[in-house]
């Protein structure tokens, strides 16, 4: 049985049994830039003559280690404090982050819900961990109780993803606290699309479920998907292990810069949520008179997970008209879907047209 049980009380938690033994006795790489940021920097090997494009910016030196004003502008944003928050490349690093450190390749596993983002099995895959599954119920909600049934020995981390992608909704809180009491291991909640949705974040849990790893990233309500912004919000024992087994420079410079700015903008930020709602609702109901489809699921997104007739055909016919969606049909529960994302108002009418158009639609 686990070494340690996370919930019995705040001040007993203890993650470090559960870290893999190469990791725990890990001796962290140290940089040159985490000692000094000023005077006459001659330590890391650095371009004492400047960067080779024209830019203001010091770009010859490397970035900060730590990054504790993004850091801290992101705790702030979502009520936390700093020692929570480690940022990263996407969330993508940090799903790989924690498996490199809580995960004994050949022998431990990950529970997985599908239908839901397929990076946490890929991670898996690559990092050479077991991947359990319990699925969702048809109707894409969470079962706390299979959840737990899959639990072994072995595994080291649940996956829940809410609002789930590819479904759109949000998962049951209550289920999801019941997870997070019962399970003695890591349960990590992937926030990405959390904005768009009226239930809001887990944060406010933080401090009495410190097994909780929420994931969040600046791609989707921020729109900022080419800068790679991700976080891991954490005990901070967790974020700790995170911040030694990362690459020592991991985000960029001007990702940072930009980082930084979106929390300066979080109006912004916002009104682009409320208009992506708005389309959203547009569009769902411009496709719920289409006579091929049969379901619009409910979204707490910035897509819609589309059921209808002629899945397959209908993907392959838009993407000829230069309409790109997505087809979900191969994913448990949902035969003859498509997973759409909200687009421009104009954007949004093509799709229609398209669909709309007699000439487009399949020989039932
Ligand atoms: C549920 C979920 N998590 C994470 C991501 C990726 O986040 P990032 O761009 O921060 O790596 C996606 C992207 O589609 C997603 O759907």
């Amino acid at each position: 049985m686990p070494e340690s049980k996370p919930n019995e009380s705040k001040s007993s938690f203890n993650p470090e049994p559960w870290i893999r033994p190469n990791i725990r006795t890990l001796n962290p790489y140290h940089a040159a830039r985490d000692d000094f940021h000023e005077g006459v920097l001659l330590d890391a090997n650095e371009n004492s003559f400047g960067p080779a494009i024209p830019t203001d910016l010091p770009l010859h030196r490397y970035p900060e280690t730590r990054l504790n004003d993004l850091r801290r502008k992101w705790a702030g944003f979502r009520g936390i404090r700093m020692e929570h928050v480690f940022v990263g490349v996407g969330s993508d690093e940090a799903i790989d982050l924690l498996m490199r450190i809580f995960c004994e390749p050949g022998r431990d596993e990950i529970i997985i819900t599908p239908p839901t983002y397929g990076m946490y099995k890929v991670a898996a895959r690559i990092n050479n961990v077991g991947v359990a599954e319990a699925a969702l119920s048809k109707n894409f909600e969470l079962d706390a109780r299979a959840v737990l049934s899959r639990v072994t020995k072995n595994t080291k981390m649940i996956m829940l993803c809410s609002p789930n992608n590819p479904t759109a909704n949000v998962l049951n809180q209550v289920e999801i606290e019941r997870i997070l009491k019962d399970f003695d291991r890591l349960v990590v909640v992937d926030e990405a699309y959390v904005d768009f949705s009226d239930s809001g974040s887990l944060c406010h849990l933080m401090e009495t479920c410190p097994n909780l790893v929420i994931l969040q990233t600046l791609s989707k309500s921020f729109g900022l998907a080419a800068i790679r912004m991700g976080a891991a919000l954490a005990h901070p024992i967790v974020i700790e292990w995170m911040m030694k087994v990362k690459a020592p420079y991991n985000v960029n410079r001007l990702t940072a810069d930009a980082a930084m700015l979106a929390f300066d903008h979080v109006d912004k930020m916002r009104e682009k949520v409320r208009q992506i709602i708005t389309e959203r609702n547009r569009l769902a109901s411009a496709l719920a008179k289409h006579p091929d489809v049969q379901t619009i699921f409910p979204s707490d997104a910035n897509f819609l997970l589309v059921r209808i007739r002629g899945a397959q055909h209908w993907y392959r016919r838009l993407a000829e008209r230069g309409v790109i969606v997505r087809y979900r049909g191969d994913q448990l529960h949902c035969e003859d879907t498509l997973r759409i994302t909200v687009g421009t108002t104009p954007e949004n009418d093509q799709l229609i047209s398209e669909l709309y158009d007699s000439k487009n639609a399949p020989d039932h």
